[in-house]
Protein backbone atom coordinates (compact mmCIF):
# COMPACT_ATOMS: atom_id res chain seq x y z
CA UNK A 1 0.00 0.00 0.00
CA UNK A 2 0.64 3.53 -0.37
CA UNK A 3 1.15 5.46 2.85
CA UNK A 4 2.45 8.87 4.16
CA UNK A 5 3.20 9.57 7.43
CA UNK A 6 2.55 13.56 8.57
CA UNK A 7 4.95 13.95 11.46
CA UNK A 8 7.95 12.50 11.97
CA UNK A 9 8.36 11.92 16.12
CA UNK A 10 7.85 8.93 17.89
CA UNK A 11 5.14 7.85 16.86
CA UNK A 12 5.75 8.37 13.10
CA UNK A 13 9.21 7.43 12.78
CA UNK A 14 8.23 4.21 14.41
CA UNK A 15 5.52 3.40 12.44
CA UNK A 16 6.43 4.72 9.26
CA UNK A 17 9.34 2.33 9.19
CA UNK A 18 7.06 -0.39 10.67
CA UNK A 19 4.72 0.02 7.72
CA UNK A 20 7.38 0.15 5.56
CA UNK A 21 8.91 -3.30 7.26
CA UNK A 22 5.41 -4.91 6.19
CA UNK A 23 6.49 -4.48 2.48
CA UNK A 24 4.28 -0.95 2.02
CA UNK A 25 5.70 2.16 0.42
CA UNK A 26 5.91 4.66 3.18
CA UNK A 27 6.88 8.80 2.67
CA UNK A 28 7.41 10.60 6.36
CA UNK A 29 6.72 14.39 5.99
CA UNK A 30 7.96 16.85 8.25
CA UNK A 31 8.72 19.98 7.95
CA UNK A 32 11.99 20.87 10.82
CA UNK A 33 14.49 20.73 8.36
CA UNK A 34 17.05 19.87 11.01
CA UNK A 35 15.51 16.62 11.15
CA UNK A 36 14.46 15.52 7.95
CA UNK A 37 18.32 16.72 7.21
CA UNK A 38 19.61 13.88 9.55
CA UNK A 39 16.96 11.34 8.36
CA UNK A 40 17.76 11.97 4.86
CA UNK A 41 21.55 11.26 5.65
CA UNK A 42 20.31 8.23 7.43
CA UNK A 43 20.31 8.97 11.16
CA UNK A 44 17.80 7.74 13.36
CA UNK A 45 16.41 10.74 15.18
CA UNK A 46 15.50 9.08 18.55
CA UNK A 47 16.58 5.66 20.60
CA UNK A 48 14.30 2.96 20.40
CA UNK A 49 15.86 -0.60 20.51
CA UNK A 50 15.32 -2.37 17.09
CA UNK A 51 14.65 0.56 15.03
CA UNK A 52 17.87 1.56 13.37
CA UNK A 53 18.36 -1.95 12.12
CA UNK A 54 14.60 -1.72 10.16
CA UNK A 55 15.11 2.14 9.61
CA UNK A 56 18.23 1.21 7.31
CA UNK A 57 16.95 -1.63 5.54
CA UNK A 58 13.86 0.13 4.37
CA UNK A 59 15.33 3.05 3.28
CA UNK A 60 17.91 1.00 1.13
CA UNK A 61 14.69 -1.00 -0.18
CA UNK A 62 13.72 2.51 -1.24
CA UNK A 63 10.40 1.57 1.11
CA UNK A 64 10.59 4.16 3.53
CA UNK A 65 11.64 8.04 2.02
CA UNK A 66 11.78 11.09 3.70
CA UNK A 67 10.32 15.15 2.36
CA UNK A 68 9.12 18.39 3.46
CA UNK A 69 6.45 17.96 0.53
CA UNK A 70 3.36 17.63 1.79
CA UNK A 71 1.37 18.25 -1.46
CA UNK A 72 3.98 15.21 -2.99
CA UNK A 73 3.44 13.02 -0.28
CA UNK A 74 -0.53 13.46 -0.43
CA UNK A 75 -0.88 12.91 -4.07
CA UNK A 76 1.47 9.42 -3.77
CA UNK A 77 -0.20 8.15 -1.12
CA UNK A 78 -3.76 6.36 -0.60
CA UNK A 79 -3.68 6.28 3.64
CA UNK A 80 -2.60 9.07 5.29
CA UNK A 81 -1.93 9.24 9.16
CA UNK A 82 -1.70 12.04 11.28
CA UNK A 83 1.41 11.68 13.83
CA UNK A 84 1.40 15.15 15.13
CA UNK A 85 2.10 16.42 18.64
CA UNK A 86 -0.64 17.43 21.17
CA UNK A 87 0.83 19.14 23.61
CA UNK A 88 -0.34 19.88 26.67
CA UNK A 89 -2.63 23.89 26.77
CA UNK A 90 -1.52 25.71 30.01
CA UNK A 91 -4.93 24.29 30.77
CA UNK A 92 -4.81 21.26 30.97
CA UNK A 93 -6.41 20.21 27.62
CA UNK A 94 -4.76 18.76 24.23
CA UNK A 95 -3.73 21.76 21.71
CA UNK A 96 -4.79 20.49 18.63
CA UNK A 97 -2.91 23.40 16.54
CA UNK A 98 -0.84 20.65 14.28
CA UNK A 99 -3.36 18.48 13.73
CA UNK A 100 -6.39 21.02 12.34
CA UNK A 101 -3.18 22.90 10.63
CA UNK A 102 -2.06 19.97 8.59
CA UNK A 103 -5.63 19.04 8.15
CA UNK A 104 -6.16 22.21 6.32
CA UNK A 105 -3.13 21.86 3.71
CA UNK A 106 -4.49 18.59 3.22
CA UNK A 107 -7.69 20.26 2.17
CA UNK A 108 -6.11 22.31 -0.20
CA UNK A 109 -4.15 20.38 -1.47
CA UNK A 110 -6.87 17.52 -2.06
CA UNK A 111 -8.77 20.45 -4.03
CA UNK A 112 -6.31 21.37 -6.06
CA UNK A 113 -6.38 17.63 -7.39
CA UNK A 114 -10.21 18.20 -8.09
CA UNK A 115 -11.05 15.59 -5.15
CA UNK A 116 -10.30 12.76 -7.93
CA UNK A 117 -8.66 9.98 -5.40
CA UNK A 118 -10.22 8.38 -2.48
CA UNK A 119 -7.87 8.89 0.70
CA UNK A 120 -8.35 7.95 4.34
CA UNK A 121 -7.15 10.50 6.87
CA UNK A 122 -5.76 8.65 9.98
CA UNK A 123 -5.31 9.86 13.49
CA UNK A 124 -2.97 8.45 15.23
CA UNK A 125 -2.52 11.26 17.57
CA UNK A 126 -3.91 11.07 20.55
CA UNK A 127 -6.34 13.69 20.42
CA UNK A 128 -9.84 13.87 21.83
CA UNK A 129 -13.12 12.57 21.40
CA UNK A 130 -14.82 14.75 18.79
CA UNK A 131 -11.61 14.73 16.63
CA UNK A 132 -12.51 13.05 14.03
CA UNK A 133 -15.56 14.79 13.46
CA UNK A 134 -14.06 18.19 13.07
CA UNK A 135 -10.94 16.93 10.95
CA UNK A 136 -14.16 15.83 8.45
CA UNK A 137 -15.30 18.96 8.79
CA UNK A 138 -12.46 20.80 8.13
CA UNK A 139 -12.18 19.00 4.60
CA UNK A 140 -15.83 19.61 3.98
CA UNK A 141 -15.51 22.87 4.31
CA UNK A 142 -13.06 22.61 1.31
CA UNK A 143 -15.50 20.88 -0.62
CA UNK A 144 -13.88 17.54 -0.34
CA UNK A 145 -16.15 14.61 -0.69
CA UNK A 146 -14.06 11.68 -1.60
CA UNK A 147 -12.18 10.66 1.54
CA UNK A 148 -12.53 9.09 5.11
CA UNK A 149 -11.54 10.38 9.06
CA UNK A 150 -10.37 7.07 10.63
CA UNK A 151 -8.85 7.04 14.44
CA UNK A 152 -6.30 4.56 15.05
CA UNK A 153 -4.79 5.79 18.73
CA UNK A 154 -1.13 4.22 18.84
CA UNK A 155 -0.43 2.27 22.57
CA UNK A 156 3.37 1.83 21.87
CA UNK A 157 5.52 1.91 25.22
CA UNK A 158 9.10 3.77 24.59
CA UNK A 159 11.61 1.27 25.20
CA UNK A 160 9.17 -1.15 23.45
CA UNK A 161 8.03 0.74 20.47
CA UNK A 162 9.24 -1.28 17.29
CA UNK A 163 7.87 -4.82 18.97
CA UNK A 164 4.79 -3.64 20.34
CA UNK A 165 4.17 -2.20 16.70
CA UNK A 166 4.83 -5.10 14.74
CA UNK A 167 2.99 -7.46 17.43
CA UNK A 168 -0.02 -5.18 18.53
CA UNK A 169 -1.82 -6.39 21.52
CA UNK A 170 -4.94 -5.08 19.62
CA UNK A 171 -4.98 -2.76 16.63
CA UNK A 172 -8.11 -0.39 17.36
CA UNK A 173 -9.84 1.27 14.38
CA UNK A 174 -12.53 4.00 14.54
CA UNK A 175 -14.90 5.06 11.49
CA UNK A 176 -18.50 5.17 10.30
CA UNK A 177 -17.00 4.06 6.33
CA UNK A 178 -16.89 0.41 4.97
CA UNK A 179 -14.71 0.67 2.94
CA UNK A 180 -11.92 2.54 5.40
CA UNK A 181 -12.51 -0.47 7.66
CA UNK A 182 -12.06 -2.87 5.38
CA UNK A 183 -8.77 -1.06 3.39
CA UNK A 184 -7.67 -0.79 7.23
CA UNK A 185 -8.12 -4.17 8.10
CA UNK A 186 -6.03 -5.08 4.80
CA UNK A 187 -3.25 -2.92 5.79
CA UNK A 188 -3.19 -4.48 9.53
CA UNK A 189 -3.91 -7.90 9.46
CA UNK A 190 -0.06 -8.59 8.79
CA UNK A 191 0.18 -7.27 12.69
CA UNK A 192 -2.12 -9.76 14.04
CA UNK A 193 -1.28 -12.93 12.44
CA UNK A 194 -0.91 -14.50 16.10
CA UNK A 195 -4.30 -13.54 16.42
CA UNK A 196 -4.32 -10.29 18.19
CA UNK A 197 -7.85 -8.75 17.38
CA UNK A 198 -8.53 -5.83 15.32
CA UNK A 199 -11.33 -3.90 17.07
CA UNK A 200 -13.58 -1.71 15.15
CA UNK A 201 -15.57 0.85 16.79
CA UNK A 202 -17.30 4.53 16.14
CA UNK A 203 -14.56 7.56 15.87
CA UNK A 204 -15.76 8.88 19.38
CA UNK A 205 -15.30 5.25 20.99
CA UNK A 206 -12.04 4.50 19.44
CA UNK A 207 -10.88 8.20 20.26
CA UNK A 208 -11.99 7.47 24.62
CA UNK A 209 -10.29 3.85 24.26
CA UNK A 210 -6.90 5.10 24.07
CA UNK A 211 -7.54 8.23 26.87
CA UNK A 212 -8.64 5.02 29.06
CA UNK A 213 -6.18 2.53 28.45
CA UNK A 214 -3.52 5.30 29.36
CA UNK A 215 -5.57 6.70 32.49
CA UNK A 216 -6.01 3.49 33.67
CA UNK A 217 -3.28 2.19 33.84
CA UNK A 218 -1.94 5.76 35.48
CA UNK A 219 -4.87 5.12 38.22
CA UNK A 220 -3.33 1.56 38.69
CA UNK A 221 0.19 3.00 39.68
CA UNK A 222 -1.29 5.74 41.60
CA UNK A 223 -3.19 3.15 43.72
CA UNK A 224 -0.25 1.49 44.35
CA UNK A 225 1.77 4.13 45.80
CA UNK A 226 -0.37 5.71 47.78
CA UNK A 227 -1.07 1.62 49.03
CA UNK A 228 2.68 1.03 49.48
CA UNK A 229 2.60 4.69 51.70
CA UNK A 230 0.06 2.73 53.86
CA UNK A 231 2.03 -0.17 53.93
CA UNK A 232 5.21 1.40 55.27
CA UNK A 233 3.15 2.88 57.99
CA UNK A 234 1.59 -0.70 59.14
CA UNK A 235 4.93 -3.03 58.72
CA UNK A 236 3.31 -4.41 55.67
CA UNK A 237 5.67 -5.46 52.28
CA UNK A 238 4.29 -3.31 49.48
CA UNK A 239 6.08 -6.51 47.26
CA UNK A 240 4.37 -9.24 48.74
CA UNK A 241 0.69 -7.51 48.61
CA UNK A 242 1.41 -6.97 45.09
CA UNK A 243 2.55 -10.80 44.42
CA UNK A 244 -0.85 -11.88 46.64
CA UNK A 245 -2.89 -8.95 44.65
CA UNK A 246 -1.33 -9.83 41.04
CA UNK A 247 -2.23 -13.53 41.67
CA UNK A 248 -5.75 -12.93 40.92
CA UNK A 249 -6.56 -12.98 37.34
CA UNK A 250 -9.24 -10.17 37.19
CA UNK A 251 -5.92 -7.83 38.61
CA UNK A 252 -3.11 -9.35 36.82
CA UNK A 253 0.61 -8.84 37.59
CA UNK A 254 1.35 -6.11 35.65
CA UNK A 255 2.13 -2.54 36.54
CA UNK A 256 1.40 -2.82 40.06
CA UNK A 257 5.02 -1.30 40.94
CA UNK A 258 5.11 1.22 43.53
CA UNK A 259 7.67 4.05 42.70
CA UNK A 260 8.49 7.63 42.84
CA UNK A 261 5.67 8.33 40.30
CA UNK A 262 4.43 7.53 36.37
CA UNK A 263 6.12 10.32 34.28
CA UNK A 264 6.75 10.42 30.17
CA UNK A 265 5.01 12.05 27.84
CA UNK A 266 1.83 10.26 28.08
CA UNK A 267 0.15 9.36 31.11
CA UNK A 268 1.02 12.93 33.00
CA UNK A 269 -0.78 14.95 29.85
CA UNK A 270 -2.98 12.55 28.57
CA UNK A 271 -4.80 11.85 32.25
CA UNK A 272 -5.23 15.98 32.63
CA UNK A 273 -6.65 15.90 29.16
CA UNK A 274 -9.55 13.32 29.88
CA UNK A 275 -9.86 15.16 32.80
CA UNK A 276 -11.10 18.12 30.98
CA UNK A 277 -13.05 16.98 27.97
CA UNK A 278 -14.87 14.90 31.10
CA UNK A 279 -15.35 18.27 32.50
CA UNK A 280 -16.09 20.13 29.62
CA UNK A 281 -19.19 17.64 28.63
CA UNK A 282 -20.01 18.02 32.19
CA UNK A 283 -19.71 14.47 33.24
CA UNK A 284 -16.19 14.62 35.42
CA UNK A 285 -14.26 11.83 36.30
CA UNK A 286 -13.71 13.14 39.44
CA UNK A 287 -11.26 10.17 40.18
CA UNK A 288 -8.53 11.57 37.82
CA UNK A 289 -8.20 14.35 39.68
CA UNK A 290 -6.85 12.91 42.62
CA UNK A 291 -4.63 10.04 40.68
CA UNK A 292 -3.40 13.25 39.14
CA UNK A 293 -2.65 15.02 42.55
CA UNK A 294 -1.29 11.75 44.08
CA UNK A 295 1.22 11.54 41.25
CA UNK A 296 2.26 15.02 41.98
CA UNK A 297 2.87 14.45 46.11
CA UNK A 298 4.79 11.23 44.63
CA UNK A 299 7.42 12.36 43.31
CA UNK A 300 8.89 14.17 45.82
CA UNK A 301 8.39 10.95 48.09
CA UNK A 302 12.08 10.09 48.21
CA UNK A 303 12.98 13.76 48.97
CA UNK A 304 10.85 13.51 51.75
CA UNK A 305 12.49 10.65 53.13
CA UNK A 306 15.58 12.01 52.89
CA UNK A 307 14.80 15.14 54.88
CA UNK A 308 13.29 13.03 57.73
CA UNK A 309 16.59 11.10 58.03
CA UNK A 310 18.57 13.97 58.07
CA UNK A 311 16.32 15.55 60.43
CA UNK A 312 15.11 18.54 58.00
CA UNK A 313 18.85 19.63 56.51
CA UNK A 314 20.08 18.64 53.71
CA UNK A 315 21.99 21.95 53.29
CA UNK A 316 25.14 21.20 51.26
CA UNK A 317 25.12 17.70 51.49
CA UNK A 318 26.00 15.88 48.38
CA UNK A 319 23.44 13.59 46.99
CA UNK A 320 24.07 11.28 44.48
CA UNK A 321 21.77 10.06 41.92
CA UNK A 322 21.25 7.23 39.79
CA UNK A 323 18.99 7.64 36.70
CA UNK A 324 17.45 10.56 35.05
CA UNK A 325 14.97 9.39 32.60
CA UNK A 326 11.35 9.04 33.44
CA UNK A 327 11.80 5.03 33.26
CA UNK A 328 14.61 2.87 31.93
CA UNK A 329 15.80 2.29 27.84
CA UNK A 330 15.08 5.41 27.21
CA UNK A 331 16.46 8.87 26.65
CA UNK A 332 13.26 10.38 27.29
CA UNK A 333 12.88 13.06 30.28
CA UNK A 334 9.29 14.39 29.32
CA UNK A 335 7.79 14.82 33.30
CA UNK A 336 10.52 12.28 34.74
CA UNK A 337 10.40 12.64 38.41
CA UNK A 338 14.14 13.40 38.62
CA UNK A 339 13.39 16.97 37.39
CA UNK A 340 11.13 17.49 40.12
CA UNK A 341 13.47 15.97 42.36
CA UNK A 342 16.59 17.55 41.61
CA UNK A 343 14.50 21.26 41.43
CA UNK A 344 13.68 20.40 45.31
CA UNK A 345 17.31 18.75 46.28
CA UNK A 346 18.70 22.38 44.45
CA UNK A 347 16.16 24.08 46.59
CA UNK A 348 17.12 23.28 49.72
CA UNK A 349 20.65 23.44 49.19
CA UNK A 350 22.02 19.94 48.50
CA UNK A 351 24.62 19.24 46.06
CA UNK A 352 23.27 17.01 43.38
CA UNK A 353 25.65 14.53 41.22
CA UNK A 354 24.34 12.67 38.71
CA UNK A 355 24.71 9.69 36.06
CA UNK A 356 21.99 8.21 33.57
CA UNK A 357 22.91 5.47 30.66
CA UNK A 358 21.37 7.40 28.50
CA UNK A 359 19.48 10.74 28.93
CA UNK A 360 21.67 12.97 30.57
CA UNK A 361 22.01 15.36 27.41
CA UNK A 362 18.39 15.93 27.54
CA UNK A 363 18.21 16.62 31.26
CA UNK A 364 20.48 19.41 30.43
CA UNK A 365 17.30 20.80 28.97
CA UNK A 366 15.21 20.09 31.54
CA UNK A 367 17.16 21.09 34.32
CA UNK A 368 18.17 25.11 34.96
CA UNK A 369 20.27 24.55 37.66
CA UNK A 370 23.26 22.24 36.92
CA UNK A 371 23.87 19.74 38.82
CA UNK A 372 27.34 17.55 38.38
CA UNK A 373 26.78 14.96 35.36
CA UNK A 374 28.96 11.80 35.61
CA UNK A 375 29.93 10.07 32.71
CA UNK A 376 30.39 6.67 34.83
CA UNK A 377 28.43 4.77 36.91
CA UNK A 378 30.40 5.06 40.35
CA UNK A 379 32.10 8.96 39.60
CA UNK A 380 28.28 10.40 41.42
CA UNK A 381 29.35 8.19 44.61
CA UNK A 382 32.28 9.62 45.51
CA UNK A 383 32.10 10.91 48.86
CA UNK A 384 28.07 11.47 48.54
CA UNK A 385 25.93 11.79 51.68
CA UNK A 386 23.46 9.51 50.26
CA UNK A 387 22.36 7.63 47.20
CA UNK A 388 19.33 8.11 45.40
CA UNK A 389 18.13 5.88 42.67
CA UNK A 390 15.17 7.29 40.17
CA UNK A 391 15.05 5.11 37.38
CA UNK A 392 15.35 1.28 37.37
CA UNK A 393 18.21 0.63 34.74
CA UNK A 394 19.06 -3.17 34.56
CA UNK A 395 22.56 -1.97 34.79
CA UNK A 396 22.08 -0.49 38.32
CA UNK A 397 20.70 -4.00 39.33
CA UNK A 398 23.95 -5.73 40.18
CA UNK A 399 26.52 -3.13 41.52
CA UNK A 400 29.23 -3.51 42.66
CA UNK A 401 28.51 -2.72 46.18
CA UNK A 402 31.37 -2.92 48.15
CA UNK A 403 32.97 -0.02 45.83
CA UNK A 404 29.51 1.54 46.46
CA UNK A 405 30.41 1.25 50.47
CA UNK A 406 33.96 2.24 49.89
CA UNK A 407 32.64 5.65 47.98
CA UNK A 408 29.79 6.69 49.81
CA UNK A 409 30.45 8.85 52.77
CA UNK A 410 27.65 7.08 54.16
CA UNK A 411 25.94 3.58 53.25
CA UNK A 412 23.09 5.12 52.88
CA UNK A 413 20.13 4.44 49.48
CA UNK A 414 16.93 5.69 48.97
CA UNK A 415 16.17 3.73 45.89
CA UNK A 416 12.82 5.00 44.48
CA UNK A 417 12.23 1.49 42.23
CA UNK A 418 12.46 -1.03 44.77
CA UNK A 419 15.32 -2.62 42.77
CA UNK A 420 17.07 -4.24 45.42
CA UNK A 421 16.15 -7.13 48.06
CA UNK A 422 15.85 -5.81 51.30
CA UNK A 423 17.01 -8.77 53.31
CA UNK A 424 20.09 -8.79 51.37
CA UNK A 425 20.94 -4.82 51.62
CA UNK A 426 20.81 -4.92 55.63
CA UNK A 427 23.17 -7.89 55.47
CA UNK A 428 25.41 -6.08 53.11
CA UNK A 429 25.34 -3.18 55.71
CA UNK A 430 23.49 -0.81 54.10
CA UNK A 431 20.91 1.58 55.46
CA UNK A 432 18.38 1.25 52.97
CA UNK A 433 14.93 3.28 52.34
CA UNK A 434 12.31 2.00 49.84
CA UNK A 435 8.60 2.55 48.84
CA UNK A 436 6.59 0.81 50.34
CA UNK A 437 9.11 -1.58 52.32
CA UNK A 438 10.60 -1.05 56.02
CA UNK A 439 13.86 0.90 55.98
CA UNK A 440 17.04 -1.91 56.55
CA UNK A 441 19.84 -0.81 58.32
CA UNK A 442 18.72 2.57 60.51
C1 LIG B 1 2.60 4.58 27.98
C2 LIG B 1 1.63 3.43 27.65
O1 LIG B 1 2.10 2.22 28.28
C3 LIG B 1 1.52 3.24 26.15
O2 LIG B 1 0.58 2.23 25.87
C4 LIG B 1 1.10 4.56 25.54
O3 LIG B 1 0.99 4.47 24.14
C5 LIG B 1 2.06 5.66 25.91
O4 LIG B 1 2.17 5.76 27.33
P1 LIG B 1 5.24 4.92 28.09
O5 LIG B 1 4.96 6.36 28.41
O6 LIG B 1 6.28 4.60 27.09
O7 LIG B 1 3.90 4.21 27.56
O8 LIG B 1 5.66 4.25 29.48
P2 LIG B 1 5.20 3.05 30.41
O9 LIG B 1 6.15 1.94 30.30
O10 LIG B 1 3.76 2.74 30.24
O11 LIG B 1 5.42 3.73 31.84
C6 LIG B 1 4.78 4.95 32.19
C7 LIG B 1 5.18 5.42 33.57
O12 LIG B 1 4.62 4.59 34.56
C8 LIG B 1 6.68 5.41 33.84
O13 LIG B 1 7.00 6.61 34.53
C9 LIG B 1 6.91 4.21 34.72
O14 LIG B 1 8.00 4.34 35.57
C10 LIG B 1 5.60 4.18 35.50
N1 LIG B 1 5.24 2.84 35.99
C11 LIG B 1 4.90 1.84 35.11
C12 LIG B 1 5.21 2.60 37.37
O15 LIG B 1 5.50 3.48 38.17
N2 LIG B 1 4.81 1.36 37.79
C13 LIG B 1 4.46 0.35 36.94
O16 LIG B 1 4.11 -0.74 37.42
C14 LIG B 1 4.52 0.61 35.56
Amino acid sequence: MKLSVIGTGYVGLVSGTCFAEMGNHVICVDNNQQKLNALKNGQVTIYEPGLEILFHRNIEKQRLTFTDDLKFAIQNSDIIFLCLPTPQDEDGSADLKYVFGVAKNIGKILKENNDKDYKIIVNKSTVPVGTSKAVTNILSEFGIKNFDVVSNPEFLREGFAVEDFMKPDRIVIGSNSKKAFEIMRELYEPFVRQGNPILEMNPESSEVTKYAANSYLAMRITFMNELANFCEKVSANVDLVRKGMGADSRIGKRFLFPGIGYGGSCFPKDVNALIKTSEEFNSPIKLLKVVDEVNRQQKLVLVKKLLQHFNNDIKNKKIAIWGLAFKPNTDDMREAPSIYIIKELNKLGAKVSTYDPAAMENAKFYVDEIPEYCNEQYEPLNNADALLILTEWNEFRNPDFDKMKSLLKNPLIFDGRNIFDIEKMEELGFIYYSIGRKVVGL
